[in-house]
């Protein structure tokens, strides 16, 4: 109860003060221009009334067919231009370097908590001890980025597009010899899109099986509701595209499994780690195919066994399937049963599992 009591507080501070930069870490700023054509998302949300009828479509048997479509009516012709000041955090000085994209309802606090205890559950710590540098960074729309539309600049394509510019920058800023991303669920889809397009030395997926299939139980059992009513004083400056999940418990039912959590860490991701998405971003994902094929670096799947919206709860007989996905990658490994849910970091399994990643870059020429 008092840990309970004492978040708010805690979210004060880390919404006043940037995250301490320690001897390895600096926040920054990194301005990305992107060109890209935007999908004609039709999901306007004024209220919870709408959200929860948008639930429902998305989540009807036959989503995405005939009878009842994606809510896209076509794309823009033309590409659409536009620079977004990226919130980020660079730890390190360049060599091999993990790029990080963290998932909805998410942030980049997701590798990098900061409540008393979390220093197990500390994804970047544990890299920069490991000898690499790592960039880190809100999506757009999310936490220490700016603000942006949530129909008409949310958009997968967008954000695939600003990681590849971090990619750039990386290389051509931060001294990075290698490149390997690393993603937790929608930032999976992402790194995936990403390393589809250009060269990356690595790909790392969590909170990922490469099927839709199970987004319903997710998009129904996260209760969405539109973030600036659920909390204005945190979201009041967001657009009613913003949606967040309803409490507590319908987040830990989306992001955790029992009994191999703490229930104080998942406090703290509702009360402090957790930040809306855009209503943009799961059509726009949804309606883009991304190829697979085309990956050539070596891929790890790390999955928490009791994955929601991976795999409808269980990995195992899931997981395997990626397998026939990235078929063009130098090497594909799978791991489909740590004792986890979908936020792999934020159980107790989370030091072993950081240790796996960096055995698996290592082991594949990503290594300090
Ligand atoms: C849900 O689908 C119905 C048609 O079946 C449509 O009229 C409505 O606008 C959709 N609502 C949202 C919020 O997307
Ligand atoms: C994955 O495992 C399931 C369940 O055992 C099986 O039905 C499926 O064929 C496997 N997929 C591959 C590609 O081996």
């Amino acid at each position: 109860m008092l840990f309970n009591k004492l978040i708010p507080v805690f979210a004060a501070a880390a919404q006043a003060l940037p995250q301490p930069a320690s001897a390895h870490c600096r926040d920054i700023q990194i301005p990305i221009t992107v060109s890209q054509p935007r999908f004609i998302v039709t999901a306007s949300l004024k209220d919870d009334w709408d959200v929860a009828a948008l639930t429902l479509n998305l989540t009807r048997r036959d989503s995405g067919h005939s009878a009842d479509p994606l809510p896209i009516n076509g794309a823009t012709t033309s590409s659409v231009k536009s620079t977004y000041t990226v919130g980020a955090t660079l730890c390190g000085n360049g060599g091999p370097t993990l790029v990080l994209t963290h998932g909805i309802i998410e942030s980049k606090l997701y590798w990098n908590p900061s409540f008393p205890g979390s220093k197990q559950y500390n994804f970047i710590d544990a890299a920069v001890a490991a000898g690499y540098s790592v960039l880190s960074y809100d999506r757009i729309g999310v936490g220490s980025s700016p603000k942006v539309n949530s129909l008409t600049d949310a958009q997968f394509q967008v954000e695939v597009a600003v990681l590849e510019g971090l990619v750039n920058y990386a290389k051509t800023k931060a001294h990075a010899t290698k490149v390997a991303l690393v993603g937790h669920s929608y930032g999976s889809y992402i790194s995936s899109a990403a390393a589809s397009n250009i060269a990356v030395d690595g790909l790392v997926l969590t909170g990922f099986s490469g099927t839709f299939d199970y987004f319903p139980p997710f998009v129904a059992g996260a209760s969405l509701r539109v973030a600036r009513t659920q909390n204005p004083l945190r979201w009041g400056k967001l657009d009613s595209g913003y949606l967040t999940t309803a409490d507590l418990y319908a987040e830990t039912y989306v992001y955790y499994a029992a009994p191999y959590f703490e229930h104080s860490v998942a406090e703290y991701t509702f009360n402090v780690g957790s930040e809306p998405f855009a209503v943009g971003e799961l059509p726009s994902l949804l309606a883009t195919t991304i190829n697979y094929k085309n990956i050539k670096a070596p891929v790890y799947v790390l999955q928490g066994q009791f994955d929601v919206s991976a795999c409808g709860g269980n990995c195992v007989g899931v997981v395997n399937n990626t397998k026939t996905i990235f078929t063009g990658s130098k090497a594909l490994e799978y791991v489909e049963d740590l004792p986890a849910g979908h936020n792999l970091n934020f159980h107790k399994v989370a030091p072993q599992a950081f240790q796996k990643i960096f055995s698996f870059l290592s082991k594949h020429g990503v290594k300090p």
